[in-house]
């Protein structure tokens, strides 16, 4: 049997690697096996394209390059890790993925979401995610949490309107794909919104 594919959205500092961890050890606990990725990178072809598209000194990096490159790196990792692992039954967690382009890229950039399905039709057709965890905090709210930008990451830099796009961006997806999207309210505690991930996870029999 296919494995199930589950994948973490959000916006910046919303906490997304801690809930990540804090899964991942609740299904060691378990006994549960799993395979974690990250996007962009996973591989290290993939690994080489997250240092260019992150690389603070490509400021002339045009918005359809920073897309296609994701597809690029997205590819390479749903044909060398995520399909084979799901083929092979195994339950695969993802940090990222396509929503984060349709999201970024699509609304936030402004190229448009059926431009980004269409550079990521492979990895659309091929592996769409059972469940997308997203992590609703509003930007402004996340960034104070984290402490403010990162200043050797592009993205991070990109300013406040934009990741307030980036969250609208993700709403409207919500919206869009509703049995697809777990919404979660990010803006408890660490545990609180844990016990939420793992609610909805049950609920659509992940875990
Ligand atoms: P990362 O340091 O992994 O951020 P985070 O911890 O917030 O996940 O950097 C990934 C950055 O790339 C982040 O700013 C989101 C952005 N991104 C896109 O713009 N499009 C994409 O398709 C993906 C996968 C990520």
């Amino acid at each position: 049997m296919r494995g199930k594919f589950v994948t973490f959205e959000g916006c910046e500092g919303v906490g997304k690697s801690r809930q990540i961890k804090d899964i991942c050890n609740l299904l060691d606990v378990k006994n549960v096996k799993y395979r974690l990725v990250r996007e962009p990178g996973g591989t290290s072809i993939s690994e080489k394209i997250r240092e260019i598209i992150l690389d603070g000194k490509n400021r002339a990096m045009c918005d359809r390059c920073e897309a296609l490159l994701y597809a690029a790196s997205r590819e390479q990792l749903v044909k060398e890790v995520i399909a084979p692992a799901l083929e092979s039954g195994e339950l695969v967690l993802c940090d990222r993925y396509i929503d984060s382009s349709l999201a970024y890229q699509g609304y936030a950039r402004g190229l448009g979401f059926d431009y980004v399905e269409k550079i990521n039709r492979a990895a659309a057709e091929e592996c769409m995610p059972d469940c997308t965890v997203f992590l609703k905090l509003d930007p402004e709210q996340a960034f104070l949490r984290k402490g403010g930008a990162d200043k050797n990451d592009r993205l991070e830099l990109s300013g406040m309107d934009f990741h307030k796009k980036v969250y609208e961006g993700y709403l409207i997806l919500a919206e869009k794909y509703p049995e697809r999207f777990a919404v979660i309210d990010a803006s408890g505690t660490r545990g609180e919104t844990h016990e939420k991930i793992v609610s909805a996870l049950k609920e659509r029999g992940i875990i």
